[in-house]
């Protein structure tokens, strides 16, 4: 025994010194490379009001502004992503407002998404030949039940949805999706 001390070995800890360095580099880019891509699919925080309405947005989650649906010609159907993200269609009324029914684009047989068909004025599902006039409500089965309702708002050019709750004005009676 010599009594001198064990003193770390000055070329390994120079290793360890650039190991960690070289590790933290390749964590920081990989972060950087996989950002993007996470980003992707954490679905944009919802922007909820103080009475419950959402913020619509588009496909790729940004606000719509309402003058950009109000361009479009009156009888206009858009599609925006409403409550939870389900498509519905907003409406551009002839006095160039949008109307405060907005119809969710889910078919009440099966859940199939359908286009509007200016032509025959109607909404029209492809899957099993459904069909519903411009307020939703059937007018061919094999669907039985009216098209899911939600209240839009503008306020400050953007656009508020939030869920209806009360009686179903096509139907007079309780919203069957209540
Ligand atoms: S899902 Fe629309 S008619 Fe069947």
């Amino acid at each position: 025994m010599d009594g001198s001390l064990s003193l770390p070995n000055p070329s390994v800890s120079r290793r360890q010194l650039l190991n960690f360095f070289t590790g933290a580099i390749v964590a920081a880019t990989a972060s950087a490379a996989l950002y993007p891509g996470t980003k992707f699919f954490v679905p944009p925080a919802e922007t909820t009001d103080a009475d419950g309405s959402i913020l619509a947005k588009d496909q790729l989650g940004h606000p719509i502004p309402a003058s950009q649906i109000l361009d479009e010609p009156t009888g206009t159907r858009a599609l925006i992503a409403g409550l939870a993200g389900e498509p519905t269609y907003l409406t551009v009324k002839e006095d160039g407002t949008l109307d405060s029914m907005g119809i969710v684009n889910n078919c009440t047989h099966l859940g199939c998404t359908f286009p509007w068909n200016p032509v025959d004025q109607q909404f029209q599902c492809p899957c099993h030949g459904s069909r519903y006039d411009a307020q939703g409500s059937v007018e061919r089965g094999p669907a039985n039940r009216p098209l899911k309702l939600v209240h839009v708002q503008v306020k400050d050019n953007y656009i508020w949805i939030s869920p209806w709750t009360e009686i179903d004005p096509r139907t007079g009676e309780k919203a069957w999706w209540v």
